[in-house]
């Protein structure tokens, strides 16, 4: 209730620079063709798929992810609650998701880029099991995740979209991309007033979130390695992880001036500075072995 008023001050400037678009415009329709089933079309095969392969595991790692808006929807509404402009923000949010997965699911399969039946099959596994953060019942908690959750949610359409090798593809991407970066903007504001009203709830939320730190396709079959070839193809990887998308937001909180701190805040503090360190020994470690698979490919060729 004490951020209600940030609520409503973002949620307008929101609404304010937010600009309209639709998912329609970005999907080559004239590309379509019936497929096999009731109406007698053509099956899919692996020829159809024109897209490298590893932008096609991106699209449906994202896709996936995106599918799972009824589970976002549920633990935010629970959350943040029907009222206000809390509520209105909720709803506004879960419209804005919504047309990502419609927008990237009609592309998908309008131009043939993956298997439909595997896609649905995937979708259906995915939903039942559905989602939830480790920290759902907390709302500073939930803020800072996804503060830091929709800036690497931009990131990985934006990067996804580049390897798409499609100018339309790249485009309609880059629209889901912009949407992300002004949600992680409404949720990073609100959760700079809360480092104002409670310095030291705000610091432990952080250090929390950042200590057990996961993607919400996670749970997606496969999860593992998919995400190791999307980190080696440079679409998310540990050092962007860490300094596209940890470091930034920290640094719009200036987490390492807040003044204020309560003897747990401090900790928490400290908590964040060892896991900066690191995320560093592992993105470098990371960026070395994928230089070296790289020079191992390239001698065998
Ligand atoms: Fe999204
Ligand atoms: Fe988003």
């Amino acid at each position: 209730m004490e951020l209600e008023p940030v609520v409503e001050k973002n949620l307008n400037r929101h609404l304010t620079v937010a600009k309209e678009w639709f998912p329609h415009e970005y999907v080559p329709w004239g590309e379509g063709r019936t497929f096999d089933g009731p109406l007698g079309g053509d099956a899919w095969s692996e020829a159809d798929a024109k897209l490298p392969e590893i932008a096609r595991t991106a699209l449906v790692v994202n896709l996936l992810t995106e599918d799972n808006l009824p589970s976002y929807h549920h633990q935010i509404a629970t959350l943040f609650g029907p009222d206000g402009a809390w509520g209105t923000w909720v709803g506004r949010w879960t419209a804005e998701e919504g047309r990502h997965g419609i927008a990237i699911r009609d592309y998908l399969t309008v131009t043939r880029a993956v298997d439909p039946v595997a896609l649905e099959r995937a979708r259906m596994t995915h939903m039942t099991e559905g989602y939830s953060n480790a920290h759902d019942h907390e709302v500073l908690h939930t803020l800072a995740y996804v503060s830091f959750q929709e800036l690497a949610t931009r990131i990985s359409h934006r990067n996804t979209g580049r390897v798409t090798g499609d100018p339309t593809c790249e485009a309609l991407l880059a629209k889901v991309a912009a949407d992300e970066n002004l949600h992680m903007v409404f949720y990073r504001n609100l959760l700079a007033a809360a480092f104002e009203l409670a310095p030291g709830q705000a610091m432990r939320a952080v250090a929390d979130v950042l200590a057990d730190f996961q993607m919400p396709g996670a749970g997606i079959d496969g999860f593992a390695r998919k995400s190791v070839a999307i980190a080696l193809a440079g679409i998310y990887d540990l050092r962007q992880h860490r300094d596209d998308v940890v470091v930034p937001v920290l640094r719009q909180w200036d987490v390492f001036n807040v003044p204020g701190l309560d003897a747990d805040g401090e900790v928490a503090r400290d908590q964040i500075a060892a896991q900066l360190d690191t995320l560093e020994r592992q993105a470098s470690r990371f960026e070395e072995r994928r230089a070296a698979r790289a020079a191992r490919l390239a001698a065998a060729s």
